[in-house]
């Protein structure tokens, strides 16, 4: 096989226009001119925080606390309620589930390796695992749980109990712990051994004539490799690449409950808040106008079990997606994002043969290995704290 690869238009372009916004410390121009490339997951390592080391004891707690509805408001729904293994680590409809009597507003994203990427959610609103489990658990359209009551329901579960006391040396449980614990997990749900990785690390034959077809379509007339790159199959950066709204926040009334309250959480504008018909995406953190409907690129990986697509999960299936990306940005409506004017130079028209069109579908497969399905973990049960005569006792 040719190690010649061939650097398309779109890369080029990229190596001039791409400047780190928001990722990272500060605003960095990045002049790096050599063609990015894909490279399996194992060259890199999960980055763990200093003061939050990986122990058997703590992954094994975060697992049960991944699990356990009792981290929400009314002990209905836990992380995997919308991160379902079954369901790719995610929920399979365009807008997540909610917490009851709710529908989120953006499409739940899978769990698998993303403790890798630098900040989480689809625009990079948390810094960090640790800081992403808590604002699920109390978001008012997820977990709505709330601190005191999460805790003490803690406290009433004694292997909870010795469980904290283990890992952390809390005398009962504390909350913050309990999301410490939960990263520790997720960085756990990792995949290394797909089609691509065998590839890349030398197993030619990992991919198939047509995957392979495919791999040189990505790399080169589709462009797709200078976003999705690197281990990651992400640059981490925040790009508008004119995906255009769901229409379902202006046709579904509890949709748009969520939506009008998201803008106002988030600290839209008056203005914004009352004419907004999309979501702004990078703009909530950053107030630029320029920024308006930036996501961050999201990793490819484990892709074949989270349909549907995109932030809004209007797209179900890799066709829609590359036909998508071959028109420019437009679904077949001829519909694009509502901020043209942010939308990356990156993507143009793409001029894509059926057979192209095919064999890129074909090789969007191979970022995925075997589902990742698991056994959930058996919940430990409430119990008083004191016995009747533990009780008396304490009267005398
Ligand atoms: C009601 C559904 C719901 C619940 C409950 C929920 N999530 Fe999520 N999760 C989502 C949605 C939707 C997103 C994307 C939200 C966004 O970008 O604003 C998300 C995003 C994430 C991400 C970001 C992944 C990435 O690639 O950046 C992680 C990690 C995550 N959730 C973990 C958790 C954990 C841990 C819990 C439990 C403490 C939890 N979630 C509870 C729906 C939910
Ligand atoms: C300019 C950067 C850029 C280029 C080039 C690019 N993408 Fe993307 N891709 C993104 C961003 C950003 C998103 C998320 C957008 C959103 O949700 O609004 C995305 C989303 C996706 C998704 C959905 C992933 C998910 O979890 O929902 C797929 C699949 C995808 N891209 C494949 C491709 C393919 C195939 C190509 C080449 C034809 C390509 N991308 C080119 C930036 C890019």
């Amino acid at each position: 096989m040719s190690k010649l690869r061939k650097q398309s238009l779109p890369s080029l372009l990229a190596a001039t226009l791409v400047v780190g916004s928001v990722a990272g410390s500060g605003s960095v121009a990045v002049a790096d001119s050599a063609a990015p490339t894909l490279a399996p997951l194992d060259s890199i390592s999960m980055p763990i925080p200093p003061d939050n080391k990986q122990t058997d004891a703590k992954i094994a707690l975060g697992k049960q606390l991944f699990f356990d509805p009792r981290l929400g408001g009314d002990a209905s729904i836990s992380c995997s309620s919308c991160h379902d293994p079954e369901q790719g680590w995610a929920w399979a409809e365009d807008f997540s589930r909610g917490y009851p009597g709710t529908v989120h507003w953006r499409n739940s994203q899978t769990v698998i390796n993303s403790q890798y990427m630098g900040r989480q959610f689809w625009a990079g609103a948390a810094a960090s695992g640790e800081k992403q489990a808590p604002s699920a658990a109390k978001g008012g359209v997820a977990g709505n749980g709330e601190n005191d009551i999460m805790e003490a329901r803690l406290a009433l579960i004694p292997e909870y109990v010795a469980a904290f006391n283990e890992v952390f040396g809390d005398e009962w449980p504390l909350i913050g712990n309990a999301w410490r614990a939960i990263a520790s997990y997720e960085r756990t749900l990792v995949q290394t051994d797909t089609p691509l990785d065998n590839y890349l690390k030398g197993d030619a034959s990992a991919l198939s004539e047509e995957q392979v077809r495919g791999k040189a379509v990505f790399e080169g007339k589709g462009g797709c490799i200078s976003c999705h790159n690197g281990p990651l199959t992400s640059n981490e950066e925040y790009v508008n690449i004119g995906v255009p709204p769901n229409v379902r926040w202006q046709e579904d009334g509890l949709a748009q409950i969520t939506f009008r309250f998201e803008q106002y959480a988030k600290g839209q504008t008056e203005e914004g808040y009352r004419h907004a018909k999309s979501d702004w995406g990078l703009y909530y953190r950053t107030k630029n106008k320029w920024d308006r409907s930036k996501f961050r690129v999201p990793s490819l990986r484990y892709t074949m079990y989270t349909a549907p697509y995109m932030h809004n999960g209007i797209f179900y299936t890799f066709e829609e997606v590359v036909d998508f990306y071959d028109a420019g940005g437009m679904d077949s409506e001829g519909r694009t994002t509502l901020f043209p004017e942010n939308k990356d130079a990156r993507i143009q028209p793409l001029g894509l043969s059926d057979d192209e069109k095919a064999d890129l579908v074909a090789f969007l497969e191979a970022f995925s290995g075997e589902e990742m399905i698991i056994e959930k973990p058996v919940l430990p049960e409430y119990q008083a704290l004191f016995t009747e005569a533990e009780l008396k006792e304490v009267k005398k």
